[in-house]
């Protein structure tokens, strides 16, 4: 196994294969009346120690738009990382949602937002009336897409600028599990706890087949939003086999212990080679932004390892590590890179 370029690549793990399977027992209701989509709510509710509702989804990209469109009206700003998803990687697909809020990046290192910066950001802001967007949300992606993870002191400084600007708070959380085994916190504690209204969870990456959810922890942003997915084209028919999945994916803990494993990887392969790759940002998820000689670059290419070569940059990779990732596949990759 070569293939380090994305989770995205890695198979369905068989546990929730096996869950698709027993949910395809003959004829069932369709648009989420099926015995596994009504058990949702109150499985997540257990999980999160709150009151919740959850809508399955297929794609992160419709979480996170569906989010916006709740957040936002078709004038207001969400503010969120250069890099994030939302902003760079879903063709505008937020913005479309809402009828047309604008995503406004706010940097910061380490692929995270600058509770700084984005306070100067919104200080800046709110002196053209009804000339400018209005300030509605902050979008934070859980882990970050430079595979960080916010620490909770981290999330309660963006919070309390939310608050004081009466921002929603929504987590990209497309790698919710990784983020929450590296930090070994409870869910409650990772989300709501931390003041997080909406969260878009992912299943896919970590061994579900188009599974993912959009979680609202807060009361005030559950308006109409069976509307808003069917509107969106997402309410899906035979919603059982995504539900059946969701519920897999959190019976016996399996969420955390496949994150377990893809987080334990790329640790490992970072302490690897530590000695022979500059690594651009802590490794505290499964995956492992790292510079390396382009002649050792192509050397891995050549020997048919595969991973992103960043843009804008000529020497920097990305690896991202699975739950699908063996220990001799890391071990091997280790060895290609430090010889
Ligand atoms: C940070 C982040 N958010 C959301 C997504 C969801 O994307 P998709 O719409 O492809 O499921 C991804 C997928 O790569 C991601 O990396």
């Amino acid at each position: 196994m070569k293939n380090f370029r994305s989770d995205n690549e890695a198979p369905v793990n068989p546990v929730i294969l096996a869950a698709i399977q027993n949910a395809n027992q003959g004829f069932s209701e369709s648009y989420g009346y099926d015995q596994w989509s009504l058990q949702l709510n109150e499985r997540f509710q257990q999980l999160f120690e709150c009151w919740c509702e959850v809508l399955p989804l297929t794609t992160g990209t419709a979480a996170n738009s569906i989010a916006t469109a709740l957040m936002a009206p078709p004038y207001g700003a969400v503010y969120c990382h250069p890099q994030a998803h939302i902003l760079v990687d879903e063709c505008g697909a937020p913005g479309f949602f809402s009828g047309g809020a604008g995503l406004i990046p706010v940097a910061g290192a380490d692929g995270k937002i600058d509770a700084n910066t984005l306070t100067e950001t919104l200080r800046n802001s709110g002196h053209h009336g009804e000339h400018e967007l209005l300030p509605s949300a902050i979008s934070i992606t859980q882990c970050s897409e430079a595979g960080t993870v916010y620490s909770l002191a981290e999330l309660k400084a963006i919070k309390a600028i939310a608050d004081k600007h009466d921002l929603a708070l929504h987590m990209d959380g497309a790698r919710f599990a990784n983020a929450l085994v590296s930090q070994n916190i409870s869910p409650a504690q990772a989300t709501w706890q931390a003041g997080v209204d909406l969260m878009s969870l992912g299943a896919t990456k970590n061994g579900a087949m188009m599974a993912e959810a959009l979680i609202i922890f807060n009361p005030k942003f559950n308006k109409e939003i069976r509307r808003w997915r069917k509107r969106s084209g997402h309410l899906v028919s035979k919603m059982r086999f995504i539900s059946a999945q969701l519920l897999a994916y959190l019976d016996n803990d399996l969420w955390l212990q496949l994150a377990r494993h893809a987080n334990q990887q790329a640790a490992d392969f970072a302490e690897g080679v530590s000695q022979k790759a500059e690594l651009l940002y802590p490794v505290s998820a499964n995956e492992v932004f790292c510079r390396l000689p382009i002649t050792k670059i192509e050397q891995l290419e050549q020997h048919g390892y595969l991973f992103h070569r960043w843009p804008g940059t000529k020497d920097v990779i990305r690896l991202v590590f699975s739950h699908a990732t063996t220990p001799e596949a890391t071990q091997q990759l280790i060895n290609a890179t430090i010889k």
